[in-house]
């Protein structure tokens, strides 16, 4: 039997969302990347004037707000989902580099990952899963049946996620921004009390620097047949 419960962590733009997704729609399992229920919040603070240093408020609106993540895809804009909060279409709006300087403060707060872990685990239930986040192998489903640890140089993930906005916005972005954003970043999601990124110790870890995604998923999906084999 293949393993039904598939855990993938990784900091940004290390790969986890596009592995991620084309190896659950190959195996037909659902697909959940929970960093967009985080930016999500992030997203509704800052629309609500909420300062993301009042941690008692960013709380309340993590359980407050109804995050929905569907798979229908009217709009032919590059989307692998839509992502719904309190009933907007916020899919593009949560990638904003607004969004990225904040996220990581928002993801520390433990009350947060308090509201948002439960619905992580209670849609994992739904059926074999993917899963993709920083704290997947080690808490939200420690007893998935694989995990995987993505990793490349921070260089190199600026890069890709430089690309990425870039090829989405009118303007430029400057590269160094980018880069020194993705280094706080890591920074705060490593060193944080609760759930820091780190690779679960039976997660196989994956340095994806130098592969294309194909590789990745290729080597992704063999090591699901892998322990598919008794
Ligand atoms: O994967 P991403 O860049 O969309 O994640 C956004 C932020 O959310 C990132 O700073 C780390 C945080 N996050 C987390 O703490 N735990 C998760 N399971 C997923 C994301």
């Amino acid at each position: 039997m293949r393993p039904r419960t598939i855990a993938i962590d990784g900091p940004a733009a290390s790969g986890k969302t596009t592995v991620g997704e084309t190896l659950a729609r190959r195996l037909g399992y659902l697909f959940l990347d929970t960093g967009v229920m985080y930016r999500a919040v992030t997203w509704a603070a800052l629309r609500d004037n909420v300062a993301v240093g009042d941690e008692h408020r960013v709380i309340e609106l993590a359980e407050e707000l109804e995050i929905r993540i569907t798979d229908s895809t009217p709009q032919d804009d590059g989307r692998h989902y839509t992502v719904l909060v309190d009933g907007d279409d916020v899919t593009w709006h949560i990638r904003s580099p607004a969004v990225d300087a904040n996220v990581s403060v928002v993801a520390a707060y433990r009350g947060v990952r308090r509201a948002l872990v439960p619905v992580q685990r209670r849609l994992a239930r739904q059926g074999p899963v993917v899963m993709a986040g920083r704290d997947i192998g080690t808490v939200v489903l420690p007893d998935a049946e694989l995990k995987i640890f993505l990793d490349a140089t921070v260089e190199e993930r600026a890069r890709r996620r430089w690309e990425e906005t870039r090829n989405r916005s009118d303007g430029e972005i400057d590269y160094r921004d980018v880069l020194d954003s993705m280094r706080r970043r890591d920074r705060i999601d490593k060193n944080r009390d609760v759930s820091p990124l780190r690779p679960a110790r039976d997660a196989v870890v994956i340095d994806t620097t130098e592969l294309s995604i194909d590789k990745v998923v290729e080597e992704a999906h063999r090591l699901v047949e892998e322990r598919g084999c008794p």
